[in-house]
């Protein structure tokens, strides 16, 4: 009798995953070279720190670290993170944050407790493939607003918010996923400008904002917006992302209501994973650890950008990205990056991300993405290689499909 179909909400029906997962078992294929993921390198996580930081916080505070905690998360990792918003000249109280299970879930969060179905919310194009879906559960109108050289484009967004009565925007200012691309400061303050002037709340989701690996040091949006910017961090991509830790930056009032929703979500973020990363930020050397991984993405994305240059043929075009750890590759407009996928995997095995699920309205069809965090410079000098024997005999095809 059980038919789940009638039993399912609209909002489950419509949750159809992550397209990721859906090309996953592809990219596990052997031999594969894989630029389709978007994780942290894991030959430098700090395993040794870790395991020394955790046995001193079970020693130290075993029973307070076993035993439930406030929704708002630890206050000494709260004073942390304020504190290092002070290297920007920011001032940030403890109770402007909230600790969170990654910052996949401070996106959750602001969806309930910002939009109600039909809400109209930008969200940049390409954008976040996960903020895209986590949103997308609260049944928002999404408006789309194009990326350039240097960031968001903002007479676009100035239009948009114009014409349409938008109450939350999505923007990664920093190492976007999934173009790497990075708002300058002057895209930044013109940025700020425009939204000042509409009852707007922008969403910085910032995780990669300490990867920078060259070029000027930029401020976040909280700097030129302050209580008008949630912002998102996270230490997925600075120390662990199995830790699950990240963070909301907000005005004490919008901290409120989201430690309110996160209260009935899960009371509050794993205590002892939380005790274990501040011991370890207070212990470690966190600055060493994350100027090692700058050194290393440096590397892989130079050798990545040097091996397009020298292996694709010159109608793709590709973004080079000064922190994170991603290119965003454009093909000639007529070119599928699905088939090429499927090409690709074929004939050289190497795996991206198809351009397509980034947008919320059908386009980047002849985009992709690649990311270079978890492959070695030889083997990205061999993935681009033979990628690029694929993308010269696919745009050589008379019929391509
Ligand atoms: C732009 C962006 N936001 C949020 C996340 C989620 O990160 P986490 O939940 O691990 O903090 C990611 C992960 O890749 C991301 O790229």
């Amino acid at each position: 009798m059980l038919n789940l179909n009638d039993l399912y909400s609209n909002r489950a029906k419509r949750n159809a995953g992550s397209f990721l997962r859906q090309i996953f078992p592809r990219t596990r294929e052997p031999g594969v070279i894989n630029f389709a993921g978007g994780l942290p390198n894991p030959d430098f996580f700090p395993i040794e720190p870790i395991i020394a930081a955790t046995e001193k916080a079970m020693r130290m505070d075993g029973r307070e670290t076993l035993q439930y905690g406030m929704t708002e998360g630890l206050l000494g990792l709260r004073e942390w993170i304020a504190d290092r918003y002070a290297r920007q000249g920011l001032k940030v109280t403890p109770d402007q944050i909230l600790i969170t299970n990654g910052s996949q879930q401070g996106i959750d969060l602001i969806g309930k407790v910002f939009l109600d179905p039909g809400d109209k919310m930008v969200i940049e194009a390409p954008g976040y493939m996960s903020a895209i879906q986590s949103f997308a559960m609260y049944e928002p109108q999404f408006i789309g607003v194009s990326l350039n050289e240097q960031g968001m484009v903002v007479d676009e967004l100035a239009d948009t918010l114009k014409q349409h009565r938008v109450k939350l925007m999505e923007t990664c200012p920093s190492f976007q996923n999934p173009s790497g691309l990075a708002y300058s400061i002057a895209t930044r303050e013109a940025l700020a400008k425009v939204v000042s002037q509409h009852n707007v709340v922008v969403v910085e989701d910032d995780p990669y904002a300490e990867l920078r690996f060259m070029g000027a040091e930029t401020k976040s949006l909280q700097a030129y917006l302050g209580e008008q910017v949630i912002t998102l961090g996270s230490f997925s991509k600075i120390v662990a992302p199995g830790l699950r830790l990240g963070w909301t930056l907000a005005s004490p009032e919008i901290t409120r209501k989201l430690t309110l929703a996160k209260q009935l979500v899960d009371i509050h973020t794993n205590l002892f994973a939380q005790r274990v990363l501040f011991q370890y930020l207070l212990d470690g050397n966190i600055d060493g650890h994350i100027n090692q991984m700058r050194g290393v993405y440096l590397s892989q994305r130079n050798a990545m950008v040097d091996a397009m240059a020298r292996y694709f043929p010159p109608e793709t075009v590709f973004t080079k990205p000064e922190g994170g750890m991603f290119v965003w590759v454009t093909l000639p407009e007529d070119a599928d990056a699905m088939a090429l996928f499927n090409l690709s995997m074929d004939t050289e095995k190497v795996a991206f991300v198809p351009g397509v699920p980034f947008y919320t309205d059908g386009k980047g069809k002849n985009q992709m993405r690649l990311s270079f965090s978890t492959q070695s410079p030889a083997k990205i000098e061999e993935g681009m290689q033979r990628l690029g024997r694929v993308i010269s005999s696919y745009l050589d095809a008379p019929s391509k499909n």
